[in-house]
């Protein structure tokens, strides 16, 4: 990967640090909220997938199955030790009509032929220009084929009291639209449809879940949001601060206790899903 602008390579940096606890850290988040996406874009036997941003393997392992052997799917992902991972699932479940490989979401230069399904989840908005990344995918589906885009939908003030502690340690580009989520296209189901019709897509829809995503008790939080795309948010609180900051977040989760010593955060997710 050549001229690999600055953004996408600290992105594939993170997520290989990730890797290895992303989707195993004992709370049941990535596997779920792409098994809502697949079940949204509706798969059949035989059907030929592209899988962008693929991660370890959530949308693979929840719908390679279906695809059976006359079908396939591809998965691809800035992050080698990603890809390396998702690998590792695919032999563990004997998923022979799986190919991962390494490539780039904003500009894919790997993929050759038409799809009847293209899935990505939790991916757009970590690109630099989701528009155009929208735009390049378009080509990839067959002229009968759909897209599934699965984003964050609004944030449960429990999430949002915690991540507001990291406001003052994080610089203005993470605090943006995008990665906020609080105002441009990722902020709420009509700004992601017309991201999608802008891209050239058509019969554009939404479809909206809530996943209850529950911590056995605080530690897990921790652990959590070393494994996810907070670890970035983590890396700027500087180190000596950062036990303090747990302090302060897991008071305020405390507040949330079962009597079990568990507690649940929700999750909102909007899947946006169209037609080429
Ligand atoms: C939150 S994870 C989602 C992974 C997977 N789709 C899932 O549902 O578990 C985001 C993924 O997007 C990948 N990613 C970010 N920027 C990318 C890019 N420019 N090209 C390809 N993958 C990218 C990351 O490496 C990471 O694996």
């Amino acid at each position: 990967m050549s001229e690999t602008p600055e953004q996408i390579t600290k992105i594939a940096k993170l997520f290989d640090a990730i890797s290895d606890s992303y989707d195993n850290a004992g709370v049941d988040f990535f596997q779920p909220i792409a098994s809502d996406l697949v079940n949204a874009l509706n798969p059949s036997s035989g059907e030929s997938w592209l899988d962008i941003g693929c991660g370890r393997g959530a949308v693979a392992e929840n719908v390679a199955t279906i695809l059976g052997a006359n079908g396939s799917l591809l998965g691809f992902d800035i992050s080698a030790r990603m890809i390396e991972n998702a690998k590792t699932m695919a032999a563990r479940h004997n998923l022979t009509n799986v190919d991962l490989f390494v490539d780039d979401a904003q500009n894919p230069t790997k993929i050759s032929g038409e799809f009847d399904a293209i899935s990505s989840c939790l991916v757009l908005f970590f690109l630099p220009d989701p528009l155009a990344a929208l735009k390049n995918w378009r080509p990839f589906l067959k002229s009968t084929g759909r897209i599934g885009v699965t984003t964050f939908g609004e944030n449960d003030p429990r999430w949002r009291q915690v991540d507001q502690l990291f406001d003052a340690h994080l610089p203005t580009e993470m605090l943006d639209a995008r990665a906020s989520g609080i105002k441009g296209p990722f902020a709420s189901d009509q700004g992601m449809e017309s991201l999608m019709r802008d891209a050239g897509y058509g019969e554009v829809r939404t479809v909206t879940s809530l996943l209850p995503v529950k911590f056995q008790n605080i530690s897990k939080w921790y652990d959590f949001s070393w494994s996810t795309g907070q670890r970035a948010m983590w890396l700027r609180v500087p180190q000596e601060e950062r036990p303090v900051l747990r302090a302060k977040a897991e008071a305020l989760l405390s507040n949330y206790l079962e009597s079990d010593g568990s507690f649940i955060l929700n999750q909102e997710l909007r899947h946006t899903l169209a037609l080429k």
